[in-house]
């Protein structure tokens, strides 16, 4: 799919992307993909898959993986963390303040972690400590997009979508000040847009 078709639904955002990185489609390929690579993997997992989602960005792709692991795999239940980092501007610290918890126990549990973007790595690298320290019987983690370019700390991701540049990406989750994520494709921003707000 094109740059032009990838963004011609004219939606208000269209206007404001430079160029578009990954397309709708492409994410939808991917995401069948992962989807079909973990079902495979968890084959003989009697009691399901705890898909633990990293808020908010992964909501989109928690939304869709999981529909499409339900097509193909075991069964799944859903658990839903929010943390956030201490950072200085744009860039987080690793240190994490952890704002909504795991609702149940994961002991015993195959917990596959769904992020969205592993930048730094320092959220999931806190992350998987955190969930390690829990007695799961695994903790496996997919991220539809990372930066190869940006880690600062290497985490074992198993699945991985994409890898992008390091720049600053929005869409399908991502977000600029809090907009942006319900671009159904992930883009680059103009950059009067960073300039006007
Ligand atoms: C983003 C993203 C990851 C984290 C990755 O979340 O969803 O959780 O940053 O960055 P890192 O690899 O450098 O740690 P963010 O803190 O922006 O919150 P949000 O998902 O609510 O937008």
């Amino acid at each position: 799919m094109g740059q032009a078709k990838a963004m011609a639904d004219g939606s208000w955002y269209d206007t404001d992307i430079d160029h578009v990185i990954i397309s709708e489609e492409q994410i939808r390929e991917k995401i069948d993909e992962l989807a079909k690579q973990v079902a495979a993997d968890h084959a003989d997992v009697k009691d399901g898959i705890l898909l633990v989602c990293v808020l908010k960005g992964a909501v989109m792709f928690m939304a869709d993986f999981a529909r499409s692991l339900g097509r193909q795999g075991p069964s799944t239940e859903m658990e839903f963390m929010a943390v956030s980092s201490y950072g200085q501007g744009t860039t987080s610290s690793g240190v994490v303040r952890i704002l909504k918890d795991l609702d149940r126990d994961i002991t015993d549990r195959h917990v596959l972690v769904v992020e969205d973007i592993v930048d730094s790595g320092l959220t999931l690298s806190w992350l998987m400590k955190y969930l390690e320290s829990r007695s799961p019987a695994s903790v496996e983690v997919v991220a539809l997009f990372r930066k190869p370019d940006a880690v600062k700390v290497q985490v074992p991701t198993k699945y991985v979508g994409f890898d992008i540049p390091n720049e600053f990406v929005v869409g399908y989750g991502l977000d600029f000040a809090e907009r942006y994520r319900e671009m159904p494709y992930v883009g680059v921003l103009k950059p009067e847009v960073y300039a006007r707000s």
